[in-house]
């Protein structure tokens, strides 16, 4: 039978049973692929724009897949199973829906206790997620538990002596605890405590990540103006 390790990407992609995101521009495909009995999740460069699909495709790929290496065994985060050629990766697929789809009261309070299990076990390994503000990186998975996916954006525990590099690390992974409040603010507002109002009511305003969401912000456009069509 063929199995999932040994495809090439055409072959891959040939075998896309469902698209959870279509790539194009800056961004990848995202793609459920299945072989016989087996099912994974591609997410692949090679249809962005040219030159994006050149650089910031295996920037991306590099970096993802760093993350998800030193992350592996955690429970809640796809295990890598391979970089395919230099544009993509293939994932463990998670069963469920994309918290993004959950209506408000969809979420039991237990699924916010597992959520900050989830980030402060990220965090344990030394991995903030830096983009659990979108909902779509926050997946609920069949079994009623959390997942966190797309690590594109995630930043590492500097070395010991980098103590800049920790205190940014610091600020991340309080901006990933924030989004667990930011999420039951959403969809289980009743179960927020003092702590987590405080929290939020801090969060559009720090510097630190107006800057980021600012740097964020220009160094996509710029690189979308220079690099796509
Ligand atoms: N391992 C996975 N298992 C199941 N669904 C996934 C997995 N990875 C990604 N997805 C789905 O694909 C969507 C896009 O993937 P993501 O990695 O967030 O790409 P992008 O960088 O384009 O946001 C996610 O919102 C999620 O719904
Ligand atoms: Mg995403």
């Amino acid at each position: 039978m063929t199995s999932l390790r040994e495809l090439s990407l055409e072959d891959l992609r040939a075998r896309a049973v469902k698209t959870f995101r279509r790539g194009g521009g800056s961004r990848p495909d995202v793609l459920l692929i299945r072989a016989g009995n087996e099912q994974a999740v591609l997410k692949d460069y090679s249809r962005a724009d040219p030159w994006f699909g050149r650089l910031v495709g295996p920037l991306s790929i590099r970096r993802e897949s760093r993350a998800l290496k030193q992350l592996e065994g955690v429970q809640g985060v796809p295990r890598l199973l391979r970089i395919v050629g230099h544009n993509a990766l293939l994932l463990e697929y998670i069963p469920g829906t994309s918290a993004r789809e959950v209506p408000a009261g969809g979420l039991p309070p237990q699924f916010f206790e597992r959520f900050y299990r989830l980030v402060d076990r990220l965090h344990e390994f030394g991995v903030a997620h830096c983009d659990l503000r979108s909902e779509g990186n926050i997946l609920v998975g069949a079994d009623g538990e959390p997942h966190a996916v797309d690590f594109t954006a995630h930043f590492r525990r500097g070395r010991e002596w980098n103590l800049a590099a920790r205190w940014i690390y610091g600020k991340f992974c309080e901006a990933d605890r924030v989004a667990v409040a930011r999420l039951k603010n959403s969809r289980a507002p009743e179960l927020l405590t003092e702590t987590e109002k405080q929290a939020l009511a801090r969060d559009r305003n720090t510097w630190l990540e107006k800057t980021a969401r600012y740097v964020g912000k220009s160094v996509r456009n710029i690189s979308r103006f220079l690099l796509t069509r």
